[in-house]
């Protein structure tokens, strides 16, 4: 694997193999010699607390040099494009770059004009990889399994990369997807992905886990919904529509009181800090995947 754009990019053995590394790297202590010398740009183009400051941490833990840039406070701000943004980082020789941009595409972008390992941490609507590889880390590590899983994913599908990543991810690994949401929030034909729709918040009741999206404010031109009152009302994550065992998920953040309910998000069967957790975990195992690759994640665990 050269970059890590879409979930595309793998197939099951990648996750298998990634989801491994990161449960032998998961709860080290201290650093891991493994990237010495080694450069990573971080990119944020868009606003990020989890994702970008995992991939930090997660750079820093296998000793990387670790560039950190976001677009307010750079040269984006004085309308220098993303070209001449990666044609001028390039010059330093980054091994990897993990870029967040608002356009889709932006990572290819990227990967063409530097010859660095890319890693999409989220473009647009259209895909959030390492999300998905630590949301199906944070399933298997509460449920024990992936294949056979029913996942009900609620809310705005439609603007939501991380959906579609999930979705994918998902479907390689043998679980089931229902989307349940207002019809304005569920693209047409997404089904093709191998999942069910509903409309109705009842769809969710024989879920394993209910996999919350956050209403994507920003991304509405329109009206999606009558109001999000209604919203709230309808489909909103209450203690009285989960059942206890039932696992409740959300890549965050969370807009609390509008997709999910605050006794829900703090409940027990919440798993939302350990996605954060699995989070940083996962970004180094995909780190040592895209530039150490060979050196097996354990070994490199036990030479620390
Ligand atoms: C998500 C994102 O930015 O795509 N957050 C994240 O990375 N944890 C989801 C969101 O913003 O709703």
């Amino acid at each position: 694997m050269r970059h890590l754009l879409s979930v595309s990019d793998l197939d099951r053995d990648d996750v298998e193999r990634i989801l491994e590394a990161a449960a032998a790297l998961r709860g080290l202590e201290g650093k891991l010699p493994t990237l010495r010398g080694k450069l990573v740009l971080s990119l944020f183009f868009e606003s990020s607390t989890r994702t970008s400051s995992s991939f930090e941490l997660a750079a820093k833990r296998l000793s990387a040099d670790v560039i950190s840039l976001k677009a307010a406070g750079s040269s984006v701000d004085k309308g220098e494009s993303l070209k001449d943004t990666v044609l001028t980082l390039a010059q330093y020789e980054p091994h990897a770059i993990v870029v967040r941009h608002p356009r889709i595409g932006a990572p290819q972008l990227v990967a063409r004009y530097s010859g660095a390992a890319v890693v999409n941490a989220g473009d647009g609507k259209h895909q959030h990889p390492t999300q998905a590889l630590l949301d199906l880390f944070t399933m298997r590590d509460a449920l024990g399994r992936l294949d056979g899983l029913h996942v009900a994913i609620v809310g705005d599908v439609l603007h939501s990369r991380v959906a579609r990543s999930l979705i994918q991810a998902l479907a390689l690994v043998g679980a089931h997807v229902t989307l349940v949401g207002p019809p304005t929030l569920i693209p047409r034909g997404i089904e093709a992905m191998g999942c069910s729709t509903a409309t109705e918040i009842e769809a969710i009741a024989d879920a394993d886990v209910v996999y919350v999206l956050r209403m994507q404010r920003e991304r509405m031109e329109a009206a999606f919904v009558p109001s999000l009152r209604e919203y709230a009302s309808r489909w909103g994550i209450t203690p009285e529509r989960v059942r206890p065992g039932q696992k409740v998920m959300h890549p965050g953040p969370v807009n609390r009181s509008l997709e999910i309910d605050g006794r829900v998000a703090d409940g027990p069967d919440s798993l939302i800090l350990a996605q954060v957790r699995a989070g940083l975990a996962v970004r180094m195992a995909v780190l040592h995947e895209l530039l150490a690759a060979g050196a097996p994640a354990r070994e490199t665990a036990a030479v620390a």
